[in-house]
């Protein structure tokens, strides 16, 4: 179990360093780094780290200029409107580029010995919204808009961001994570229909190109009710999804070879302790006796979280993880 979101704003400790810090310092100073992606394995017991960083970090050196606005998220200045736009794009070495990344991997293995660091990225679609909309977005009109009426734009773009997830993942992989996982959040947004023709081509050529590294590939997304049997056919090992669709639904949909992943509210666990026995374990016994399956909330842990519930959370699912044993 781990949970998304499991470094941020519910811990005293984060409020604080971010009084003195903004997030990319936190995001670029390797040593920080460490110590926030740590700090939670160490307090809460999960058993697996997030690297602390943001889906927009590899997007910096392709000449996108954003910043990251408290209770907002990502802000671009410069959307990608065009194929101009994209052709402006630099490509990204994350040796070259992105070093404070992967010494921070370093490091966070070192620390953390034995216990698992996932490395993450953004899915190409999610990246492509935020460039192309300038910021978060309810209805991702200038996305779909270049979708649908400028596919070689969206091409060009989708493929750059193909390269440079890629190799993000791929060099965290060999500094040392020993997961991954794809944050698609928003494709959500998209019809069945677009998002097999626009977005699962290029999801598959990325799981195709991570596939040599042989670590799991866990492939996250919100409201994907009506998109999981696309999602599995991208090609991923593990599929993440929210509350919307109960697991067990979603393993008789996808069949027994791939992992599950998740999906407790995250609302719950704002709502205190009592409103969160029961759900859990009521999840963890659908999921009992189930081939693979790891323990996540449904979404990021969110702000106003106590983090003393987190950890009796943390508890509870170990407790009854031990109580089942084929879990
Ligand atoms: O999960 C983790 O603990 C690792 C760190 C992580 C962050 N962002 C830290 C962060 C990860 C994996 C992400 C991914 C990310 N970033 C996603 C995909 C996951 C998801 O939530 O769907 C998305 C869509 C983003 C873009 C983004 N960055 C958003 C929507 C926000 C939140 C805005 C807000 O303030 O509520 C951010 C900022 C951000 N990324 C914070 C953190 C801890 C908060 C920054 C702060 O103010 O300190």
């Amino acid at each position: 179990m781990w949970f998304m979101r499991q470094a941020g704003r519910y811990q005293p400790t984060y409020r604080a360093l971010r009084q003195q810090y903004n997030f990319m310092d936190l995001a670029t100073d390797p040593s920080l780094c460490v110590d926030v992606t740590c700090r939670p394995v160490e307090d809460l017991g999960v058993d697996a780290a997030i690297l602390f960083s943001d889906i927009m970090v590899p997007l910096a050196p392709m000449g996108v200029n954003f910043t990251i606005q408290e209770s907002i998220g990502p802000v671009i200045a410069n959307p990608i409107r065009s194929m101009r736009d994209v052709l402006a794009l630099g490509s990204v070495t994350p040796e070259r580029d992105l070093p404070y990344v992967l010494d921070a991997v370093h490091g966070i293995v070192e620390r953390l010995g034995p216990i698992p660091l996932i490395g993450f990225a953004g899915g190409p679609f999610t990246l492509a919204s935020y460039m192309i909309e300038g910021g978060p977005s309810k209805n991702y009109l200038y996305t779909k808009r270049m979708m649908w009426t400028a596919p070689d734009v969206w091409a060009a773009l989708m493929t750059a961001l193909v390269d440079v997830v890629s190799t993000h993942l791929t060099a965290q992989v060999k500094a040392g994570a020993g997961a991954v996982q794809i944050f698609d959040s928003w494709i959500g947004s998209l019809a069945p229909e677009d998002y097999e023709q626009w977005v699962l081509p290029y999801m598959a050529e990325i799981f195709r190109r991570l596939a040599p590294l042989a670590v799991p590939r866990i492939y996250f997304g919100v409201g994907t009710g009506s998109l999981l049997e696309l999602m599995v056919s991208a090609g991923p090992d593990v599929l993440g999804i929210d509350w919307r669709v109960p697991l067990i639904d979603a393993r008789r949909r996808i069949g027994p070879h791939i992992a599950l992943q998740g999906n407790l509210d995250p609302a719950r666990v704002t709502a205190g302790y009592d409103a969160v026995v029961g759900p859990t374990q009521a999840l963890l016994g659908s999921m009992r006796g189930d081939p693979s399956y790891i323990f996540n909330l449904g979404h990021g842990v969110l702000p106003m979280t106590d983090a003393l519930v987190l950890k009796q959370l943390v508890d509870l699912v170990h407790r009854e993880g031990k109580r089942g044993d084929a879990l």
